[in-house]
């Protein structure tokens, strides 16, 4: 078998905004994060993912990109680029960037010049089209509210933006477009990146005008292309932010013979909370039972033709301690409960920022105090269309954005060690129980269970490759599974719920060989098995493949 590095690691995502800041200016920057590399190989990652960190008027904070070949001022220059890549690759640690090109910002330079006038010879770098009726082309929604077309009066034609108004879309059937991502996608390939984290991927091969968006015709083609023409020739990571992939449209992504990336993320099993056919503030309790079945189905699914990604967490999402977990009485037990559940299934994990020291949501009273856009247009959409405000911001509290964006609690000293000036976004006001620091000094902490994760993967082979089986048969809050390889057997075992539950399998009988728990516990006997509240822990079954199904 063909082994790749990314098929064995622990990745981080950093979101250099909230990360460090090194110059008090209240923003992370990239001196912040060369300053805590130190702690990032403590913890034992081998990759970042790197929130974008490029050129931008900070509309969608950085996922709106004004120039792909600079760094924007916040975050330093180029030579702190170039100084961080190298001082990661000391630490054995490589860069994956953010390529964000389904759009860009207004002010690219490609924009300015497209929207000058028809005849422009970047006007076909963008989608524009004519009013019907004196009105939108069609009914195509932005993802952050209100239609996703924008009238521009300078050529009395509309241009398309599947998110904010700032960020037009690309028009990647046009060859040159294609060209120039190419090239910038070579130009940070030559830097010595580690790869790349493809920001909504599936929307390049849109159709605007059948109101086709994700997993358009002509998606495979392009990313097959990418693949030939920029990073094919590296052993780098790819992996696509696909939200509306299913395991099989996962397969036409990563199935190492189609040559394109090497996983994607899917995002089933983080909608699981959202009412069917609505939107993602109309929020319903999880079904443990949903979240086994829908983890388990893309555990086995992808087989030899993918490669998961395993997360609970990102930039765009609520904490999940927070989310799923209890964030006050059992924090520290629900947020380990987590990492040990996804971090012994078969994939690459990734952690975000502050998931690994039990971070949690960030509630806010008014919506003065919000600053995302995507919030803060929801808010307005809804307040305009009849809602109340306290339940917008309920849904805001329980789904924004801003709540995993707050800056990084490194320490109990003002603003957590964030900053020295003032944080662009406030800190939560728990940084003085929940930070780095108290972290490292407890032997005991959500710290050192990462930690001891992340080292597991790495010396055990039955974590990255074995085959993995759900057990059906436990209570509805209990989710349990066992991972094979060779003669070998472990067993996973999650409490969702904050009672006790009984487990009872006889045939797996008993053993005292705890790889990790959360609670103190030195022997497990399946024929009567008592959980605490999250508790969660793995133990390794006699030396012989044991089977439920
Ligand atoms: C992705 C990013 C998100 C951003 C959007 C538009 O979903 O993760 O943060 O707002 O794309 O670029």
């Amino acid at each position: 078998m063909n082994v790749k590095w990314w098929q064995t690691t622990v990745i981080y995502q950093i979101y250099p905004r909230s990360f460090q800041d090194s110059d008090a200016d209240g923003i992370g920057d990239l001196k912040g994060i060369i300053q805590r590399l130190d702690y990032l190989e403590k913890l034992g990652i081998t990759a970042i993912w790197l929130s974008p960190v490029y050129k931008s008027p900070n509309d969608d904070n950085g996922y709106d990109i004004s120039d792909y070949q600079d760094i924007m001022t916040e975050f330093g220059t180029m030579n702190d680029m170039d100084e961080l890549i190298k001082q990661a690759d000391k630490r054995k640690i490589k860069i994956i960037m953010d390529l964000v090109v389904n759009h860009t910002s207004d002010e690219h330079k490609w924009f300015i010049e497209s929207r000058k006038s028809k005849d422009n010879p970047y006007r076909d770098y963008y989608v524009w089209r004519n009013p019907v009726n004196g009105d939108v082309p069609n009914s195509l929604k932005s993802i952050f509210s209100g239609s996703a077309w924008e009238f521009d009066d300078e050529t009395g034609e509309y241009y398309l933006h599947l998110f904010s108004k700032k960020q037009p879309d690309l028009n990647w059937e046009n060859e040159k477009v294609r060209r120039e991502v190419w090239d910038m996608m070579n130009f940070w390939l030559e830097k010595g990146v580690g790869g790349f984290r493809m920001d909504v991927i599936d929307l390049i091969g849109k159709l605007p005008d059948e109101e086709i968006t994700g997993n358009g015709p002509k998606i495979h083609d392009y990313i097959q292309e990418m693949n030939r023409e920029t990073f094919g020739k590296y052993d780098v990571l790819t992996v696509g932010e696909t939200w509306g992939a299913t395991p099989e449209i996962a397969k036409l992504y990563s199935d190492p013979k189609r040559n394109e990336l090497s996983m994607v993320f899917q995002f089933e099993h983080i909608s699981l909370d959202q009412q069917p056919g609505k939107e993602k503030w109309d929020y319903k309790p999880l079904e443990v039972n949903e979240l086994k079945q829908v983890l388990s189905k893309w555990q086995t699914a992808l087989g030899n033709e993918g490669w998961n990604s395993l997360f609970w967490n990102n930039h765009d999402l609520p904490r999940i301690v927070s989310r799923w977990g209890n964030d006050t009485t059992y924090r520290v037990e629900s947020a380990k409960m987590f990492a040990i559940l996804l971090h012994l299934m078969k994939g690459t994990p990734y952690i975000y920022q502050g998931e690994e020291i039990g971070m949690t949501n960030y509630l806010v009273k008014d919506i003065s105090e919000v600053e995302d856009i995507e919030s803060v247009n929801m808010y307005n959409e809804r307040l305009a269309n009849g809602y109340q405000k306290e339940d917008i911001i309920a849904s805001i509290n329980f789904k924004g954005r801003d709540n995993a964006r707050t800056p990084i609690q490194w320490d109990r000293t003002e603003n957590a060690g964030f900053t020295k000036g003032t944080p662009w976004l406030h800190v939560n006001p728990n940084y003085q129980e929940i930070n780095v620091e108290t972290n490292l000094d407890n032997p005991d902490s959500i710290f050192y269970c990462y930690q001891k994760l992340i080292k597991l993967r790495k010396d055990n082979p039955i974590i990255v490759w074995g085959d993995y089986e759900l057990v059906t048969d436990t209570p509805q809050q209990v989710f349990m599974y066992l991972r094979h390889y060779e003669d070998e057997t472990w067993a996973v075992v999650a409490n969702f719920g904050e009672e006790i539950e009984t487990v009872q399998i006889e045939h797996l009988g008993q053993s005292n060989k705890i790889v990790i728990n959360n609670y103190e516990r030195s022997t497990v006997n399946f024929q009567k098995l008592e959980l605490q509240p999250y508790e969660a822990f793995a133990v390794k079954l006699k030396e012989k493949r044991l089977t439920i199904g």
